[in-house]
This record gives C-alpha cells, structure tokens and sequence, in this order.
C-alpha cells in the first residue's frame, strides 16, 4: 500500500501533479521537494511561484493537510514509496549533443542522491522528459550505488499535461502511460502507480507499455504537435500569397475524421519548454543511433517554426515602409501561449529580438509576465548580443494595454490572452501614430477584422492574404 509519495522538483509539471494527487487520493501524504528554496517558500505562500488557472484553490485546499512542499529532499526520499523525478531537462548548451541532447544533469544528481539516502523498496517515477534509455542510466547508477538495505524499480510515466490547461488535463487525462520492466517485480510497481491513478482515471484510460516506448511515446508525441504546428504554418505562408484563408483552411480539412481538428491554429511559432527541446532531442537520438534522413525529417518541424517568426517579423518591417528604427511599437503578449505566465522559448522573445535588431523600441504588455523576467529574457546572452543597456533603452514595460499602445505605430499581437479581443481599439486607434497597423500573429482579431478596417486600421493577420498584394506575383 502507497502511504507517501515524494516529488523531486516543485516546477511546473511537480507542482501541478502532485496537489492533484494529493486532492484525489487523501490517505496519501505528498511531499513536493525542491533545491531551490526560493521556489519552496513561494509555494508555502500565498503567491505561487507558477500561474495555473484552478492551482492555487487546490493547492489552499490540500496544503497542510497531505500535501507538503520542501526542501528537506533526504528525508522525503527516505520516507517515501513512490518517488517521482520532475526535474528539468533542458536543451544542452555546450559538449557533445550542444543544442539538440536533453541535458540529464539534474536527473543524474537525483538519482546519485536518491541511491545515497533511500532504504528499503522504492518506485522511482522518471516524470521528466527524457530521452529513451533514460531509465536504464537511472537503474545503472542504482545498481551502482545502492546500499543493500535498498532496491529499486524504475518506472517511466510521462506527463502529458499543457501549462494553462494543466489542472483539467490532469484531472481528466486522455490517457496515462506507465512503462516499465516486464519482470514480476517491474509489474507489480506499475500496478501499484496504476491503484494511484485509478482514484480518478478509468482503468481503460491506463496503458502500460515497456520503458522505451513509454519514454520514446512521449518525445513522439510532442513531436506530432508540434509538426501539425509547423503544418499548418507553411500553408499559413500559402495562404498569405494566394488569397487562401488558413482558418477556412484549417476548418476545412480538420473536419476529416482522421486529421481531425485540434493544433492547426497557424501562430506566430510554438513556444514552450517542450516542443523544441522535445523534437531537438528527437532529432539527436535519430543522429545518435545512425539515422540521418529521420533526423532531417523533423529537423525540418523545427526549421519551419524559426521561419514563421521571421517571416513575420520581416512583414512588419515591410509594411512599415522598411524601416523601424526608433518607431514605437506595442507587443501584446509576452507569454509563450495564453493563461500563463511562462515565457521559456516564447515566440515573443525572438519576435522582440529581431526588432530591437531593427532598432525598433518596444512597449510590451503581458497580463501575467512580470517585467523583471521580460527583461531578462531580452538580455539573455544565449540569443544575441543584446547587451542589458540596449535592452533597457528599447523596451518600456508597460502594465496597462492601452498605455502600451498609445503614440505606437503598430501593434503586434504575440500571445492570444482573451483581452485582447475586448479592449476598446477606437480609443486605441485614436491614439495611435498614422496610418496605425495591427498585426495579429495569433489570429484573435480575425472576427472583428472588418471593424478594425472600419475605424481606420491596417489589419495584417498570420495566413490571410494582405490587402494590397496580387494573386500570383
Ligand atoms: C505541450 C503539450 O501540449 C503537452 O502535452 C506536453 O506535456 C508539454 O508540451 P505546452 O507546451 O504547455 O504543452 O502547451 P501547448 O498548448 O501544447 O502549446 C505549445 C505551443 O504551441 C504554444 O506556443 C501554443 O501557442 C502553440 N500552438 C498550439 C499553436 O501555435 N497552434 C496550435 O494550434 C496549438
Ligand atoms: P518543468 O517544467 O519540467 O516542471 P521546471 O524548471 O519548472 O521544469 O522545474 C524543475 C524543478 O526541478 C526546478 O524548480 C529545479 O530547482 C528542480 N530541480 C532540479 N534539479 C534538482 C535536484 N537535483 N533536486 C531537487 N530539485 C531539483
């Protein structure tokens, strides 16, 4: 019987995951632990270090009660049954794989230190993304290090959840995948992780595979996502020369039963911590294992994604009679997608990079992004050569959306928030500079496009044909 779980990492899948399991199964005490102890205090306060819409009702609810967060690892280690690995897995920046292999740093450093304290039987959960064969490294350095009064199974249950959805997704999953031996011993732990789930999730929604394809389904599965993406951007950019519309597109073919219909909104890029790291990983493993042409394959998902947010990019300098250097520009949206407040590969950063190339100076609103991380984003050193005083004397930070795009000569729409779609654009288009432009790379403005022309504007959306251009020029 599961009487405690620990969760090493208190970040956006830990956190989430385990104040749902904590909710769903209250005879089981759950302990979040983190090394950062910034992030543990914050979520001992009232301010949570994420954004999650329906987070912080349930975090109110089970904190105190079964639901622990801290940074007292060892302990929580050593008392628990179940123990699950949330760390990050970052893109590697430098050595062998740079920019394409999942860095299994923290991974490493937690199972060494899960192998040092830990004592009797443990689960060991692999949570994080991980490249395929991470669970066998995970086991190696058990069978390595483990003190007899110890032993191991290692199972892998990735997690499927999307940040802004995440407390639906959790609750309601589509499925839950737990891979792992096929030995006696291998089942019964899966079975065990299973009962957890079962609290909530019918058991026909629970499949069990071995490790790899449990690891390998969930890198395949980001990758599919984020190819419908890029899909339907590059007929976005059809679209834009042949007078096609991409929504009408979009509709028209999701309505075939077999593509189906979700992810084809065409954007300005996928952001996120996951799709790009997942299909670079993707394409380093196929590199790794001698398979060149699958490697190109998806290299070309990524390709893609980088050329929408150029391309983009170069619209509005085009429309802006080519050039912008020291015009006024309004980005709404700095998050990578609505209803959170993360930024990490946020298609913004690079959409605000390339103009602050240009010399354009930015006043930038987000609901929920705070300045100090905007800014850091800007001056981060892995993207260019930005320094902290160019990005201080180009960027305003604004609080207020009609602050932000007062004086501009253009408004840029990165992220699709809701309140974009209300805000009162008469009272903004009469304080704009003439003629005033919207460009909409997430398409929110499209129901209102024939009013925004109305009072004034020029509306430029991702996948619909600009006014002036010609068929097949
Ligand atoms: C994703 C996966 O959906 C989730 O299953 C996995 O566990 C983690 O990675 P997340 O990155 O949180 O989740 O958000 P998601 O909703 O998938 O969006 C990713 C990016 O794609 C965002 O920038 C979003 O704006 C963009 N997107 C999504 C599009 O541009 N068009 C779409 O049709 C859908
Ligand atoms: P994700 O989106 O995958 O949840 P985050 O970066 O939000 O990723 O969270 C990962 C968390 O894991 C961070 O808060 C980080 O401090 C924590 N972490 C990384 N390595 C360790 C470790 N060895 N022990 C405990 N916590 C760790």
């Amino acid at each position: 019987m599961v009487q405690r779980i620990c969760c090493i990492g208190a970040g956006y899948v830990g956190g989430p995951t385990c104040s749902v399991i904590a909710q769903m199964c209250p005879e089981i005490t759950v302990t979040v632990v983190d090394i950062n102890q910034k992030r543990i205090l914050a979520w001992n306060s009232d301010q949570l270090p994420i954004f999650e819409p329906g987070l912080q009702e349930v975090v109110k609810a089970c904190r105190g009660v079964n639901l622990f967060f801290s940074t007292d690892i060892a302990r929580a280690v050593q008392e628990a049954d179940i123990i699950f690995i949330s760390v990050n897995t970052p893109t590697k920046m430098f050595g062998i794989g740079k920019g394409r292999a999942a860095d299994l740093k923290y991974i490493e450093a937690c199972a060494r230190q899960i192998a040092e304290v830990a004592v009797g039987f443990k689960i060991v959960v692999e949570k994080s993304t991980v490249p395929v064969q991470a669970a066998d490294s995970i086991r190696r350095i058990f069978d390595a290090n483990t003190k007899s009064s110890a032993s191991f199974q290692v199972l892998s249950n990735p997690e499927f959840l999307a940040e802004g959805t995440a407390m639906r997704d959790l609750k309601h999953p589509n499925r839950i995948l737990i891979g792992g031996d096929a030995t006696p011993e291998g089942q019964m732990a899966i079975e065990a992780l299973s009962n957890i789930y079962e609290h909530w999730v019918p058991k026909s929604k629970i499949i069990t595979t071995n490790t790899w394809s449990s690891e390998l389904s969930k890198l395949a599965s980001n990758a599919f996502l984020a190819q419908r993406i890029s899909s339907i951007n590059s007929i976005s950019a059809l679209c834009e020369m042949t007078g096609a519309d991409v929504e009408e597109v979009a509709t028209a073919i999701g309505t075939d039963q077999r593509i189906g219909s979700h992810f084809l909104k065409a954007s300005v890029g996928f952001g996120g911590s996951c799709f790009q790291k997942d299909v670079l990983n993707m394409i380093y493993l196929c590199e790794a294992f001698n398979l060149p042409e699958v490697a190109q394959y998806w290299q070309q998902v990524v390709e893609i994604n980088e050329y929408q947010r150029r391309r983009f990019t170069s619209h509005i300098v085009r429309c802006l009679f080519n050039t912008i250097t020291d015009k006024k520009i309004a980005i709404l949206g700095f998050a990578f997608k609505k209803d959170t407040g993360d930024t990490r590969e946020s298609s913004s950063i690079y959409i605000c990079k390339y103009l602050m190339e240009e010399g354009a100076r930015l006043n930038i609103f987000d609901p929920q992004v705070k300045k100090e991380q905007i800014l850091d984003d800007l001056a981060h050193s892995s993207l260019s050569q930005d320094d902290t005083d160019k990005v201080l004397r180009l960027i305003t930070i604004s609080s207020d959306p009609y602050e932000a795009c007062e004086n501009t000569h253009a408004i840029v729409i990165c992220t699709e928030w809701d309140i974009f779609k209300t805000l009162d654009y008469e009272r903004i288009y009469k304080a704009m500079q003439k003629p005033a432009f919207i460009f909409d790379g997430r398409r929110i403005l499209n129901c209102v496009y024939d009013y925004l022309k109305q009072l004034g504007f020029q509306v430029e959306m991702i996948g619909k044909r600009a006014g002036q251009k010609t068929l097949y020029h």
